[in-house]
């Protein structure tokens, strides 16, 4: 099984260029099946999920042409030969519940098989389903040979009101993804507002569709007959460049992240700024500088956009275990994502939790430990905590690291850590 060795070799520095944005381009490569004509997707990153994505497409009939060397990705699905997610697909990656949207606009019907629940939570995706039948959509749940299916069918998609319980994303995407060739006018009330959604709503614009108010708690989507092929260019992940920045503060180091969204990162860089880091922003590059400071905790709480994202909740968390004083962490988006902590302790974090928060007792010295990533986020959590430790870290299945971040133990060298991959 594949591994990080990770040590401490001081402040790191120098420039980082930021990818483009996996949870981004995932729903842009789905909704790219709502036309026959060829869509072409460019800073797509050269990620594990979206590989999932590409043999997702590429099973419902897309030709898929994906140059990982230009981050291109050519997507053109003239003919649609099979209307799902098969379970072996579907387990690999949540997101392929992004496709069915698309499916059901383009042809009425699609058999996802449902992944269950996952480490973080049992992330249930009744807010889709409920959305699909007030646009007409019968629903039904099947069991079949130990899988969960969940099939559905329409004749013709209707525009309507929705209101989401949550603000989820997934579901705003598969909902925005279904209306834009239902007949009439859909409006989707309490939508999430994540830059991904404002990024799909403009390739969908670009295939011609008639979205607004993306980015805004209402979006209104009137429906159109056909839509047409189109090329774009996938928004810089938020997330990357969050971790990268808490790369920089947790070892008192001063990074440049190239091609970064200043705006995209706003709750960080307010958290960051308490702790007493420096944070500069330009129009398309962030640099945070933390050398030679004196940090100190802070409290935070995870919410939708544009609160602070739930994807970055653990690397700060490791970030507050180096910090002057104590910082509280609470989790409100996802009830089980706390795994993390185990491992940090492990390293000799001081952390107090129940339920959803988490009491961090910080300028604790961390040392090397062997721990596990139980997450893709949580992973990138413990690599940060392995910077800023005393000896070595081993981080164990960092499979779960290359879903989501490219080239990650290259641009961490490339600022002077020390990171190994064993395989
Ligand atoms: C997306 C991101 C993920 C991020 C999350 C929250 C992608 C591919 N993944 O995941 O990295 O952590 O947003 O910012 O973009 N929920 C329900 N019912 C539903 C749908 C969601 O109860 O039908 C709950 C979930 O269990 C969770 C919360 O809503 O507790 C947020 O989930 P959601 O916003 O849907 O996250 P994802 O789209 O799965």
């Amino acid at each position: 099984m594949s591994k990080y060795i990770v040590r401490n070799n001081g402040p790191l520095k120098g420039q980082i260029n930021i990818s483009g944005s996996k949870n981004a381009v995932l729903p842009l490569m789905a909704a790219s099946l709502l036309t026959s004509e060829k869509c072409e997707i460019y800073d797509t990153p050269a990620l594990r999920d979206v590989d999932v994505m590409c043999s997702i497409l590429r099973r419902i009939g897309g030709n898929v042409q994906f140059d990982k060397e230009s981050n291109c990705v050519e997507i053109e699905t003239q003919e649609i030969i099979y209307n799902g997610a098969d379970t072996e697909l579907a387990s690999r990656m949540r997101a392929s519940i992004l496709v069915m949207g698309p499916l059901l606009a383009r042809t009425g019907r699609a058999t996802i098989a449902l992944p269950g629940g996952c480490a973080i939570g049992a992330r249930p995706i009744d807010l889709h389903l409920k959305g699909f039948e007030a646009m007409g959509v019968k629903i039904w749940e099947k069991h079949q040979d130990g899988f969960d299916y969940v099939e559905a069918e329409v004749d013709k998609l209707k525009g309507c009101d929705i209101y989401l319980d949550f603000p989820s994303v997934g579901a705003t995407e598969n909902l925005m993804t279904t209306a834009v060739l239902a007949e009439g006018i859909t409006t989707i009330q309490n939508a999430a507002e994540e830059p991904e959604i404002v990024d799909l709503a403009n390739f969908l614009n670009k295939m011609g569709a008639r979205v607004k108010g993306a980015g805004t708690d209402t979006i209104r989507i009137e429906g159109v007959k056909t839509l047409h092929g189109t090329r774009h260019n996938v928004i810089p992940d938020r997330i990357e460049t969050g971790t990268f920045m808490l790369a920089a503060a947790i070892t008192r180091g001063s990074i440049r992240l190239n091609n970064a969204v200043a705006s995209h990162v706003k709750p960080l860089t307010a958290k960051l700024r308490e702790c007493g880091a420096e944070v500069v922003e330009e129009d398309d590059a962030i640099i945070v500088n933390a050398e030679g400071k004196k940090l100190v905790s802070t409290n935070l709480k995870t919410l939708p956009y544009p609160g602070f994202p739930t994807d970055l909740q653990s690397p700060f968390m490791s970030l507050l275990i180096t910090t002057e004083g104590r910082g509280t962490v609470i989790e409100t988006v996802f009830e089980n994502r706390f795994m993390h902590i185990a491992e940090l302790q492990k390293m000799g974090a001081q952390i107090d939790y129940s339920d959803r928060k988490a009491v961090i007792t910080g300028n604790k010295n961390l040392r090397g430990a062997a721990v596990k990533a139980t997450d893709l986020r949580a992973g990138a959590a413990l690599v940060l905590a392995g910077l800023a430790a005393e000896g070595t870290t081993q981080v164990e299945q960092v499979y779960y690291i290359e879903r989501g971040y490219e080239n990650f133990v290259e641009k961490m060298s490339s600022v002077g850590a020390d990171i190994e991959y064993i395989e």
